[in-house]
């Protein structure tokens, strides 16, 4: 049997599954692996599956036993890899792709929603018991029939333009490239992402993370959205330079903003926890069972596509 790491706890219907297809060395504490543990665990291991928290950086991949071949990475984004060492040690990377489009699209609209509607601060007075309905209590912003601007209209960024027609929203996206009529479904692409920016009253970033997309939402960009603007962040924390989006909260470019995902987490910049307007989720896009038993099958799918069956893993990466 090929031998396999899985640097995190797997949950059980996955767990059953991948031990009938591998011999397993498990981090069943899921405790967070350091550099050290994941070289050494991994020795004599012919791939590893990965979780989105585990920085597998180049000087890593570089120490790795040369017996991985494989990383499957437990997670649609991949910018936890670094995919240019892989590529040199020719290690192949794969992700999960698909299976989590509506959950985390669920979640764009959640953050979009707590944070227009004011929910932090709505939970914080049910809280306190020390509220009163009043005509002006707590007004928020009515996303229905506004403008929603989409970084990356890939399928995340598609589902959540879906939901948003439901709001009866105009929606507008920036993408590398246009997409066809049939994707499109009538939401007008926008080759600048200035362009964009300037028509989102609200803005949903689903763009993939990495280092083409660090810092998109910056000083010199967060400029062109409208005055009192709603963001939401379900992608990947690098994307927005924290202090140019902090400076736009507080001179009021930018009402409400709503994060699942940060720079360095599991930490939060501490000047966003001192903020109201603010609705925060620990990294919830992907956090239903249905939805992390199907990315834990499509990950094993692709170790045993490549190990077992000699195959091309269907969500080889690189
Ligand atoms: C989760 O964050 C993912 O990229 O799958």
């Amino acid at each position: 049997m090929k031998k396999v790491l899985i640097t995190r706890k797997l949950i059980e219907e996955n767990f059953i599954n991948i031990q009938n297809k591998f011999h397993v060395i498990h981090n069943q504490s899921d405790k967070k692996l350091s550099d050290n543990d994941i070289i050494k665990m991994s020795i004599g291991c012919d791939g590893i599956l990965t979780f989105p928290n585990n920085n597998i950086h180049a000087d890593l991949l570089n120490k790795l036993s040369d017996s991985i071949k494989i990383i499957a990475n437990y997670a649609v984004g991949f910018g936890n890899i670094d995919i240019d060492t892989a590529n040199k040690k020719k290690i192949l990377v794969t992700n999960t792709p698909e299976v989590l489009t509506e959950a985390t699209a669920e979640v764009s609209i959640l953050l979009l929603l707590g944070a227009s509607r004011r929910a932090y601060e709505g939970r914080i007075f049910a809280e306190n018991k020390n509220w009163e309905w009043s005509s002006d209590f707590l007004i928020g912003k009515q996303m229905t029939n506004k403008k929603l601007g989409i970084i990356g209209m890939g399928r995340i960024g598609r589902a959540v333009a879906d939901i948003a027609r439901g709001f009866g929203m105009e929606i507008h996206y920036h993408n590398r490239s246009r997409l066809p009529e049939n994707l499109e479904k009538g939401a007008i692409f926008h080759e600048q992402l200035k362009d964009l920016l300037s028509q989102s009253e609200f803005l949903s970033i689903n763009c993939p993370g990495g280092k083409d997309n660090t810092n998109l939402l910056n000083k010199e960009t967060l400029k062109y959205l409208p005055d009192g603007a709603v963001v939401a962040n379900a992608a990947r924390g690098e994307i927005i330079n924290d202090k140019d989006m902090l400076d736009a909260i507080r001179v009021g470019k930018v009402f409400a903003l709503g994060l699942d995902v940060y720079n360095g987490e599991p930490q939060i910049n501490e000047e966003y926890l001192k903020l109201k307007n603010l609705f925060l989720l620990p990294h919830l896009g992907s956090a239903t069972k249905k939805t992390r038993i199907a990315m834990g099958e499509r990950a094993i799918n692709n170790l045993d596509e490549f190990l077992n069956k000699s195959l091309k893993p269907k969500d080889q990466v690189n």
